[in-house]
């Protein structure tokens, strides 16, 4: 009797199970299926299809039509925002964000307070991330972005970049799995004492900032007789004979100052005939002009050279450059800057099998011969021709020069440069240089020089 009765028992707790099992399908399938439909109706009005949910199941045919039809998907979740590209969306229907916020306190170069977001399976797929960031870092209005290697490597991506009401948009780099959001405040700053110009002449004030990595580097000029001399974006420009002081002031307030002495031009007894500069090769094997490093068809860098990412230079100039572009509204990233020698090997070969080696030669440098091995260049925001004439494209060729930029594939100049016009491509060059290249009228460097850009094979 009572063995019958325990059988009985476990009969109908398994059927019991069987039930709740088959109940908490139909559940999941209804609820999936109510919210595929709401997405769907969202889609198929043109508007951004939001999905709410972690685990992202969604009914099929919402699925595809979104792939078919949709370019972005945003994702929310917690305080994140992940615009994702529509197509990575079938694979990844299950993607769980697992973004992790957490101080840094332990490295050197991390001992101030920020956001670390570390990689996850969503960067992978991300195009761009929005984040709520804690007050201590939106309260100053600006933040400096890090990428981090694997090896832990990093390299400052993005300047003094805006922080819209407590969220910031995360681009997604192509290098980089981890990012480090902070804001470094600037103590003070510092610069030659003195300089001595002759009239005509032009130099660049040197400012030294204190701690170098500090977010807002932005100083203003003044207090210098005009008629002396003029100062733009750094550049002295000695107009006649006399002397003044410039006042630098720092965005922390700390005031620099800086003695001009202008000197009269001597007046030349003979017209000196202009001698063409030479390239020099220097025991690093680099070819130079007058200091300027040139990298091209003609002149390459070895094989092993390796400035470890974009050079410092590069980099000040730049986030100088970012400042202004963001306050005219004027949005500027890097998206391919220091390329190592293997690197190149990959992209050209893969450029060759697609469209072959005399097309490569037109848009591609082979090894060695790329500027982006020199720590120097860049491309921005989009090196594609579709980013020719856009405002970005336009503001980059009209101001890059006032930060020591010249565009170094410029159009029209293809048979001096060897390469098809670039309108993304940058390359540092210093300030004097790049104004005098844009007062030459924003010609190539090759033409510039006199120098030639042919492989010898
Ligand atoms: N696109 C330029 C020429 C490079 O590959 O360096
Ligand atoms: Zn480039």
């Amino acid at each position: 009797m009572r063995r019958r009765k325990r059988r009985l028992r476990i009969d109908r707790v398994l059927i019991c199970l069987l039930i709740l099992v088959g109940l908490i399908c139909i559940v999941r399938f209804t609820i999936y299926t109510i919210y595929g439909f709401k997405i769907l109706n969202q889609a198929k009005k043109g508007e951004t299809v939001k999905l709410y949910h972690d685990n992202a199941n969604l009914w099929k045919s919402t699925v595809k039509y979104i792939n078919e039809n949709m370019d972005e998907i945003t994702y929310t979740y917690r305080n994140y925002t992940v615009t994702m590209d529509s197509s990575y969306f079938k694979k990844n229907m299950n993607v769980k964000p697992s973004t992790e916020n957490k101080k840094i306190t332990n490295t050197e170069f991390l001992k101030q307070k920020g956001l670390y977001i570390k990689n996850n399976n969503i960067m992978g797929i991300a195009s761009k991330i929005k984040l709520k960031l804690p007050h201590y870092l939106y309260k100053n209005g600006y933040v400096d972005l890090y990428g981090i290697d694997e090896n832990g490597n990093y390299l400052l991506l993005e300047s003094r970049k805006k922080v819209d009401d407590k969220y910031f948009t995360l681009n997604i780099y192509e290098n980089y799995s981890n990012y480090f959001i902070t804001y470094v405040k600037l103590e003070s700053i510092k610069t030659t004492q003195s300089y001595t110009l002759t009239e005509g002449e032009t130099k660049e004030i040197k400012v030294e900032f204190n701690p170098s990595n500090a977010t807002n580097k932005k100083v203003t000029y003044s207090g210098y007789d005009e008629s002396v001399i003029t100062v733009e974006h750094g550049l002295i420009k000695a107009l006649k004979a006399g002397k003044t002081t410039v006042k630098i002031k720092g965005n922390d307030m700390s005031i620099a100052k800086v003695k001009v002495i202008v000197e009269k031009k001597k007046e030349k007894k003979e017209e000196k005939k202009e001698e063409k500069p030479k390239v020099t090769q220097g025991e690093d094997g680099i070819y130079y002009i007058d200091g300027i490093m040139i990298v091209n068809k003609s002149y390459p860098l070895p094989d092993t050279y390796n400035p470890g990412g974009l050079l410092p230079e590069f980099m000040n100039a730049f986030n100088e450059m970012l400042g202004d572009a963001t306050s005219d509204g004027i949005k500027l990233w890097i998206q391919s800057g220091y390329r190592s020698y293997d690197y190149q090997v990959g992209l050209y070969d893969m450029y060759v099998r697609q469209d072959g080696r005399d097309t490569a030669d037109t848009y591609s440098a082979r090894p060695g011969y790329s500027e982006h091995q020199s720590g120097l260049a860049a491309d921005i925001n989009n090196p594609s021709s579709s980013f020719n004439g856009t405002s970005e494209a336009i503001w980059l060729k009209e101001n890059c020069y006032k930060y020591g930029f010249i565009i170094r594939f410029p159009e029209g100049e293809e048979e001096y440069t060897g390469y098809k016009y670039e309108s993304w491509h940058i390359r540092y060059v210093g300030k004097e240089l790049s104004n005098k290249i844009h007062e030459a009228g924003d010609i190539s460097l090759e033409k510039y020089y006199g120098i030639e850009s042919k492989y010898s094979n």
